[in-house]
């Protein structure tokens, strides 16, 4: 295979500027003000397939926003890779956090990334991973080394739970028809200790909403004689976990996966570092479910946690006052075999049931999905193996992550197909926060690692 890193050495000013390019563009999905600023990013993808030599390239436009979809056929007898991405980002506020501004890249260097990382919303989460398949693509199809078929679909809304792409994904089977799908939307452990995603959290994600008297109404003149939706909202979030962190709500454990002492003790080995992890985030100590480590909590066992919270006065000064209505939103990270609309429904049940006379409660489930495992023994988590064998010169570690994919689950219900997820991010890497960023190592080694994928792929597939 002609190496893909002299392309890269040659092309990296051009790799990093398209990237930028793209980063550029405030493709916000939860906010309906940047509506224009995400259609220009399909567009933006859109154009960057159709120069990296993909046919048939089209945006598809949905109830909400555009899927960008495009393929390139080298013969029927050869595999079909899926490529998954998307090219929505998270608001990026709170904005006065961020040291640049969060939609004009800039690098700057880091502890970890002492080569220098790209600073910006949606560099690493996803538009950075999403656009090192497109380069190396770009790079397979211009020395004429792709080795099977390539299809994209890309999508603007899976940081608000790809509505859209459900409904596009059950209507548009046979275009999508793949051997395995492949994604970096996910994380590794480190620069030198590589390791591929082998499962995902499910999410079941509520708003509640808690009523007590019909209006505002004067802290003394009725304090002490009337229920507090606040102090009731948070007494009910309270007992939502017990003395040992677990969940309290009845039958939500039931269906939960556990894993044999085997499986755990491999998990055990992953470097891990627990006065590194305390250190980068300023905590005295670490806080979870009894009886499990730090990375089983993240990532085997399911939780449940405020989002956020509010109601009654929060303006300047004092204002004496008991709320009418007190808010918060939780979210449920599950892990297999839990279902996500089965919890959901436990929750809302177990949520209303806790509640005292003299408030009503609302429950309102916005969205969420199933977990997700990639067996390690699959052809296409394989040639992923051997390909990070190659540009990093290791084996990587199979390793669940806590995030969440929600389609992923749906890829392999109605499309028939894994999904192999090679990450590239770090942890540190501030997504969903300020100062996202994505290491210039990271994104030049990505582009190295994949088309050694399809190369390994289609070996796989063709010798079965
Ligand atoms: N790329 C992330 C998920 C992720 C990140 C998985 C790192 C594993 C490691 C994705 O964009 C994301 O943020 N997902 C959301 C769920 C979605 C329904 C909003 C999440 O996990 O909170
Ligand atoms: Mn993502
Ligand atoms: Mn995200």
């Amino acid at each position: 295979m002609l190496d893909p890193k002299s392309y890269i050495q040659e092309h990296k000013e051009r790799l990093l500027n398209e990237l930028f390019d793209l980063l550029k563009i405030a493709s916000i999905s939860a906010d309906p003000a940047y509506n224009n600023e995400v259609t220009r990013g399909a567009q933006a993808v859109h154009d960057f397939l159709k120069a990296a030599g993909i046919d048939h390239t089209k945006i598809y436009e949905t109830e909400g926003h555009p899927i960008v979809y495009g393929e390139k056929n080298i013969a029927p007898h050869l595999p079909t890779v899926l490529v998954y991405g998307h090219y929505d980002v998270q608001p990026p506020d709170p904005l006065d956090l961020w040291d640049s501004k969060p939609f004009e890249p800039v690098v700057k260097k880091t502890p970890l990334h002492p080569e220098g990382a790209i600073f910006a919303r949606g560099a690493c989460d996803d538009k950075g991973q999403m656009f090192m398949h497109i380069k190396a693509i770009e790079y397979l199809i211009s020395t004429h080394q792709l080795p099977c078929n390539v299809k994209f679909m890309i999508e603007g809304e899976e940081e608000v739970g790809s509505n859209s792409l459900v409904h596009f994904v059950k209507t548009h089977r046979e275009l999508l028809k793949n051997d395995v799908i492949l994604i970096s939307d996910t994380g590794m452990i480190a620069n030198d200790t590589p390791s591929i995603t082998t499962g995902l959290r499910g999410l079941s994600y509520v708003e509640v909403c808690v009523t007590g008297p019909n209006r505002d109404l004067h802290s003394g003149l009725y304090g002490g004689a009337v229920a507090n939706p606040i102090n009731i909202l948070t007494k009910m979030i309270a007992s939502l976990h017990d003395q040992d962190n677990h969940i309290t709500i009845p039958g939500f454990y039931d269906k939960v996966a556990e894993l044999s002492i085997e499986e755990r003790e491999a998990m055990a080995k992953a470097p891990f570092n627990l006065e590194g992890y305390q250190k980068a985030l300023d905590i005295a100590a670490v806080y979870g479910e009894k009886d499990y480590t730090t990375n089983e909590r993240n990532s085997i066992r399911p939780t449940l946690d405020v989002n956020g919270i509010w109601g009654g006065y929060t303006g300047e000064g004092a204002k004496t006052v008991i709320p009418s209505k007190a808010y918060a939103k939780i979210s449920m990270r599950l892990v297999p075999h839990q279902d996500w609309e089965e919890i959901t429904q436990l929750f809302k049940n177990h949520f209303k049931s806790i509640a005292p006379k003299g408030v009503t409660v609302s429950v309102t489930p916005h969205h969420g999905g199933q977990g997700y495992v990639t067996p390690i023994d699959h052809i296409g988590y394989k040639a992923a193996s051997e390909a990070y064998e190659t540009t990093f010169g290791k084996t990587p570690i199979p390793q669940r992550s806590g995030g969440s994919i929600p389609i992923v689950a749906l890829f392999e219900e109605v499309l028939n197909a894994k999904s192999v997820l090679m990450g590239f991010g770090l942890d540190s890497d501030a997504i969903h926060s300020p100062n996202e960023h994505f290491g210039v190592w990271n994104y030049l080694k990505g582009i190295e690692t994949i088309p050694y994928f399809y190369k390994n792929f289609t070996a796989h597939y063709l010798r079965q």
